[in-house]
């Protein structure tokens, strides 16, 4: 494709990702709300982060937390207003952060005026909008969910999620000419909802958005086995955008780096439901034993029994083939992975996660709460179609005071109720301790951001990466700067000797301060159990 510019903020990019549910009340409803959020700017300064992906905010039922949008050109009444929304923009600026949108482009609640109008027997601007089979009988269509009997339309329509979310018609690559509900890409249908997505991009950005997470980006165009059809929308989406927007950028839930940046995204994501790799580093059933698996648990966890190659094999060929187009984003966890981060860890093993997830290139993403290392809740009752990803959307946990300082609110009428444990992490009890996992991931934020060598684009070379071997060690560089990066997740300690890698001084930027020196014509690495250190080579 063609060449593509790329925002240079993406560089020294560190998210943070916000469910306004839960983060911050501010006018004791129970709900987190965008005024909450601004309250909060400055304890995401200092963070040292600098770009947030706010979940959806947009009018909506809540069947499935706002990913069931009924007007996207509204801010939920529940969260405040547009005005709240641009003042966020414009605050968040002030200290150096952007906030990215999360645009559902492919499904709307059945609320949507759009589909109500589509649900008509008699044809209407709308009739077209989604993807209808032409008989109320025709339900059952291979490859595909459908909802018969809910309109006065004889029909049944495609759902691309829940039953209520209706898939947006964008048109089949391959329409079956059996079938002639199934409209081409170029149909009057699919060509106005195209529009009326880029006019809804449009009016976010030019409220002050700096760009969108957009969900299941891949699913756009259906019969599409290769995405083709969706990738040719997307480029042209970021076509327009890099004309009208060059600042803006573009991040796909999508989970397949190569095809979604070739498709024209700016950034995507290691998903695990479509990206293994991920959970052999993070997310295997913790402690599932070896069994069936050889290497039962995640590389990061102290059992020492991970196998960091199944997350490498598959990251370097998404690496190789994105180099220099678009970034791989590595994420501590989301609103929809159970459980979080912290199930079977201690601070010191999440610190390592954050020390990787903040040396690698790419675009690292912290879920919030997981800086101060909050559990996940077990056994709640299904809130907004959370299911079981409830239990990771908890209450943010600020302070001592009531609700962990969330919301004034009876607790009985929070969003979700707060972690229960007296010894509950909070935001407040991290703060003054210079080795809290706050502390640790504030140092590795700005460290990050300080060196070019860390940051996004820089080079980046794995020296030992071994199957069901520890330490991980690799190497970030740029210019006359090179770093090294040496990480033990193991609760054992571990030794190494490694070539002569051109320098032969050196200086410790974080971490084990005794865990690297260079002795006759090689390096030596020193390990202690789950410890790491960022090098600086000379
Ligand atoms: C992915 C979102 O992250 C998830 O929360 C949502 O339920 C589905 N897409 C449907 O929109
Ligand atoms: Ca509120």
């Amino acid at each position: 494709m063609k060449s593509q510019t790329t925002p240079s903020w993406l560089e020294d990019a560190v998210f943070y990702e916000i469910y306004p549910q839960s983060f911050c009340d501010s006018n004791g409803d129970g709900i987190g709300d965008i005024p909450g959020i601004i309250d909060k700017l400055d304890y995401l300064k200092c963070l040292g982060i600098n770009a947030v992906w706010l979940n959806p905010c947009f009018e909506s039922p809540f069947s499935d937390a706002g990913y069931d949008v009924s007007d996207y050109y509204r801010v939920a009444q529940r969260y405040g207003t547009n005005d709240d929304l641009k003042r966020l923009f414009v605050e968040a600026r002030k200290v150096g952060i952007r906030v990215l949108l999360d645009l559902v482009p492919g499904h709307t609640s059945i609320e949507h005026p759009w589909f109500k109008q589509s649900c008509k027997q008699a044809r209407n601007e709308y009739s077209d909008w989604y993807i209808w089979t032409d008989s109320a009988w025709k339900w059952d269509v291979p490859g595909y969910r459908t909802v018969s009997g809910h309109s006065e339309r004889d029909g049944s329509f495609v759902s691309n999620f829940f039953y209520f979310q209706p898939a947006l018609n964008y048109g089949f690559a391959n329409p079956d000419p059996a079938q002639p509900w199934q409209q081409p890409v170029n149909a009057p249908g699919p060509q106005a909802v195209r529009q009326e997505m880029r006019k809804i991009m449009a009016f976010w950005m030019d409220l002050g958005a700096s760009g969108f997470r957009v969900d299941m980006a891949f699913s756009l165009v259906k019969g599409d086995p290769s995405h083709g059809e969706t990738m040719r929308f997307w480029q042209e989406m970021r076509a327009w955008l890099n004309g009208k927007y060059p600042d803006a950028c573009l991040v796909a839930e999508w989970g397949n780096p190569n095809l979604a940046i070739q498709g024209g995204f700016h950034v995507d994501f290691t998903l695990p439901f479509a990206f293994p790799g991920y959970s052999a580093l993070l997310r295997k059933p913790y402690g599932s034993g070896p069994g069936q698996d050889p290497y039962g648990f995640s590389f990061f966890d102290p059992a020492g029994l991970g196998n960091v190659r199944e997350f490498f094999d598959e990251y370097m060929q998404h690496y190789e083939t994105t180099r220099g187009k678009g970034q791989i984003a590595l994420m501590t966890g989301n609103h929809d992975i159970t459980p979080r981060l912290s199930k079977g860890r201690t601070p010191g093993d999440m610190a390592l996660v954050f020390l990787f997830l903040l040396t690698m290139p790419g675009t690292p993403f912290i879920y919030y709460g997981d800086e101060i290392g909050m559990n996940s809740l077990e056994g709640l009752p299904s809130k907004e179609g959370g299911y079981q990803r409830s239990g990771a959307r908890t209450p943010m946990q600020w302070d001592d005071s009531a609700n962990a300082g969330f919301s004034t609110a009876p607790a009985e009428q929070l969003y979700l109720p707060i972690d229960p444990d007296p010894e509950r992490p909070t935001v407040f009890g991290q703060d003054w301790d210079p080795n809290s996992l706050l502390n640790t991931v504030r140092k590795l934020a700005f460290l990050r951001r300080k060196h070019t060598a860390l940051c996004a684009s820089a080079d980046f070379e794995l020296i030992y990466a071994q199957a069901g071997k520890y330490p991980l060690v690799y190497k970030r560089s740029w210019k006359d700067e090179t770093a090294l990066v040496l990480i033990n997740p193991s609760s054992r300690p571990v030794s190494l000797n490694l070539p002569d890698m051109g320098k032969k001084g050196c200086d410790v930027l974080y971490g084990a301060a005794d865990s690297l020196q260079f002795w006759g014509d090689s390096w030596q690495v020193r390990l202690a159990g789950v410890s790491g250190a960022v090098w600086r080579l000379q």
